[in-house]
């Protein structure tokens, strides 16, 4: 049931995604081609799935919301391309491919990054909703993508290399770069299918946990995982030096730890019954994934 679920929603959303990327109309064809060749590698598409499905948790169609999931999408595809470039993380694969910079240079990946950040901004001005709904979703994207999201906590992940720093600044790093976008996937999705207080306050905690149970399970695939399934190196983390949960705890603590952010998250979602269903069913699978 979660994989037929996540499978067709993902589909929706690649078919769109391809709507978007005009090659034939782009200022510049090489620009384009890189843009898609990140965006169209494939990748698990949480973010936009997460959206759609909180919307539906709150009674309403995900498929309503496909541009704000797009937007998404885009943003996170950018945040990756620019992870991995020479200055970042320098890493070679991404989602099973040549990182961008590997095929088309740092210049043109660093441009892509930027090229699908700004695009995101216009696709989500073609979700219907009335405006003032529509700029609340664009205030929770834009500031869970800037400097108190997910840039800033990848200005502490690099920042932190190579040094010792407390579970605290791990735990501040990873809502940062990692849980901010799931946050605001998933306050988007309810607040574009209407929610009220009381369920926007219980899904934003099941999001919380599940950044968190996500970027640990991040950590642990970095060290166990393996490179063809994940589709990018394994061992990243340790040629730069990062704080991860594995390296400031223990490979089993970090594990545990996954555990009980995942707890904390079915927890929130008791008020919505079955109406949460893949939504329980995802993070539960996020302990046993392999990708
Ligand atoms: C990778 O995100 C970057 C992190 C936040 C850890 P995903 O694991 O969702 O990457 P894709 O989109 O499936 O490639
Ligand atoms: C990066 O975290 C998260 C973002 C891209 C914002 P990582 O550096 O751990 O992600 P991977 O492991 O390269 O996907
Ligand atoms: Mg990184
Ligand atoms: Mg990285
Ligand atoms: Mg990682």
């Amino acid at each position: 049931m979660l994989k037929e679920e996540w499978a067709a929603k993902r589909a929706l959303l690649e078919s769109e995604l391809e709507r978007e990327l005009n090659l034939e109309n782009a200022l510049d064809k090489t620009l384009a081609e890189s843009m898609r060749y990140s965006l169209m590698a494939g990748g698990k598409r949480l973010r936009p799935v997460l959206l759609m499905e909180a919307a539906e948790a709150v009674g309403g169609r995900g498929e309503d919301y496909i541009h704000a999931a797009c937007a998404l999408e885009m943003i996170h595809t950018y945040s990756l391309i620019h992870d991995d470039l020479p200055a970042m993380d320098n890493d070679d694969y991404r989602r099973g491919k040549l990182t961008n910079h590997k095929v088309y240079g740092a210049g043109i990946a660093t441009l892509a990054g930027d090229a699908l950040l700004t695009l995101a901004f216009e696709v989500i001005l073609r979700q219907k909703a009335d405006s003032e709904t529509l700029c609340r979703v664009i205030r929770e994207i834009s500031q869970a993508a800037g400097p108190d999201g997910m840039v800033g906590g990848q200005a502490i992940d690099m920042e932190s290399e190579g040094k010792s720093i407390t579970m605290d600044e791990l735990r501040k790093m990873h809502m940062g770069k990692t849980g901010a976008l799931f946050r605001a996937a998933i306050r988007s999705g309810a607040i574009l299918a209407g929610a009220g207080e009381t369920e926007l306050n219980a899904l934003t905690r099941y999001a919380e946990a599940f950044g968190l149970a996500f970027q640990i399970t991040d950590d642990i695939l970095d060290v166990i995982g393996d490179e063809n399934e994940i589709g990018k190196p394994v061992g990243s983390d340790e040629r730069n030096h990062k704080s991860t949960y594995v390296t400031l705890t223990s490979l089993e603590n970090a594990r545990q730890l996954a555990k009980d952010a995942v707890d904390e998250a079915v927890l929130a979602l008791e008020p919505f019954g079955d109406k949460a269903w893949f939504l329980k069913e995802l993070v539960e699978f996020l302990i046993s994934r392999k990708k």
